[in-house]
């Protein structure tokens, strides 16, 4: 089974590229910027990676962020991002950034998309791996800011496809950003929302009926509500789930517990994502592999999660076809 996941080709849909910076890149640039960090050296900077929930991981991974400075520091965090994909046989991945989580320090929204446009560019060419860029908005923040941010963002609008809705869930719904979707879909953007990750079931109804998604990131809380599961499954709007993530921010607190699995056999487009890869111990090859050793999956259902995620992208019509293609064709 490790043999099969890790030549299966794979798409990935839910990572944010700040969630991709590793201790190791995280030092050498802050020294290169003169940057101090709250801890002496990498090792204990890692053991400071023991999460209770989805907060005290947001809490490290917004002081990480804070030595990305230059466009080249970017770029190398992209590029790092990409060589993994490359590594883990992702052919295509669709990548989260936080650019208030920049700008609010002063980096230029300028600086941080063409940073990362840069390296996706060279990731094409160099690497074979195609990639799409989604900005998502902090839900702790207002709704005035996240249109703010989009309004600067618009000049820069063929660096990206689509938005997203990321950070603190619990006491920030959806619904308080409706007006920004809005905004978003009329300016012929894609839309995706974290829901259901530590949030309620009514989380996921809000994304999909006031923020009208065409993905929900995580929603693995839908088994709250078995309309929802029903109502997921019909549609088949794809939930991103993110395995390893679950189970280091005590989402599940077992991995065999992880329902993943049993959206699969209900009907829902499930896909297999890192989220954080950096800060949660490992990439796409390493979350596929820790629901086969918890979940026991035949290879068919391993094939059918890259098939999914293939269904679930912003591709075109033949960029989809030709990865089903290659997919159907891999035998492991
Ligand atoms: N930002 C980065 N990772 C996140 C997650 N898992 N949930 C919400 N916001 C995030
Ligand atoms: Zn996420």
């Amino acid at each position: 089974m490790d043999r099969f996941i890790e030549g299966l080709p794979k798409v990935e849909l839910h990572m944010h590229l700040e969630g991709s910076l590793e201790p190791e890149l995280m030092f050498r640039l802050a020294e290169r910027n003169g940057v101090t960090l709250p801890y002496p050296d990498i090792e204990t900077l890692r053991q400071a990676y023991d999460f209770h929930n989805l907060q005290s991981f947001l809490d490290l991974y917004y002081q990480g962020a804070q030595v990305l400075l230059t466009e080249q520091d970017f770029y190398d965090l992209a590029w790092a991002y990409l060589e993994r994909c490359a590594e883990d046989n992702v052919r295509h991945t669709e990548i989260f950034f936080d650019p208030q989580t920049h700008t609010s320090r002063g980096v230029p929204f300028k600086t941080v998309i063409q940073g990362i446009s840069r390296a996706l560019k060279d990731g094409e060419q160099k690497l074979k791996i195609s990639s799409y860029l989604i900005l998502c908005v902090l839900r702790h923040l207002s709704e005035a800011e996240a249109i703010k941010t989009l309004e600067e963002a618009l000049a820069y609008k063929e660096h990206f496809i689509g938005v997203g809705l990321d950070s603190s869930e619990v006491g920030n719904p959806p619904a308080n950003f409706a007006g920004f979707f809005d905004l978003a879909r009329q300016q012929g953007l894609k839309l995706v929302a974290h829901a259901g990750e530590e949030g309620p079931a009514d989380y996921i109804w809000q994304a999909l009926d006031l923020l009208q998604v065409s993905r929900i990131d995580h929603g693995v809380n839908c088994t709250e509500d078995p309309k929802l599961v029903q109502r997921l499954a019909d549609s088949r709007v794809p939930l991103t789930v993110c395995p390893l993530s679950n189970l280091k921010l005590k989402v599940v607190d077992e991995m065999e517990q992880h329902n993943l699995l049993k959206l699969l056999h209900s009907g829902l487009c499930v896909t297999v994502n890192s989220d954080d890869p950096a800060y949660f111990g490992g990439y796409m090859t390493q979350n596929f592999k820790a629901i086969a050793e918890a979940l026991n999956p035949d290879c068919e259902e391993i094939r059918q999660l890259s098939l999914n995620a293939v269904e679930a992208s912003f591709l075109p019509d033949s960029a989809k076809r030709e990865l089903v293609q290659e997919i159907l064709r891999y035998q492991g």
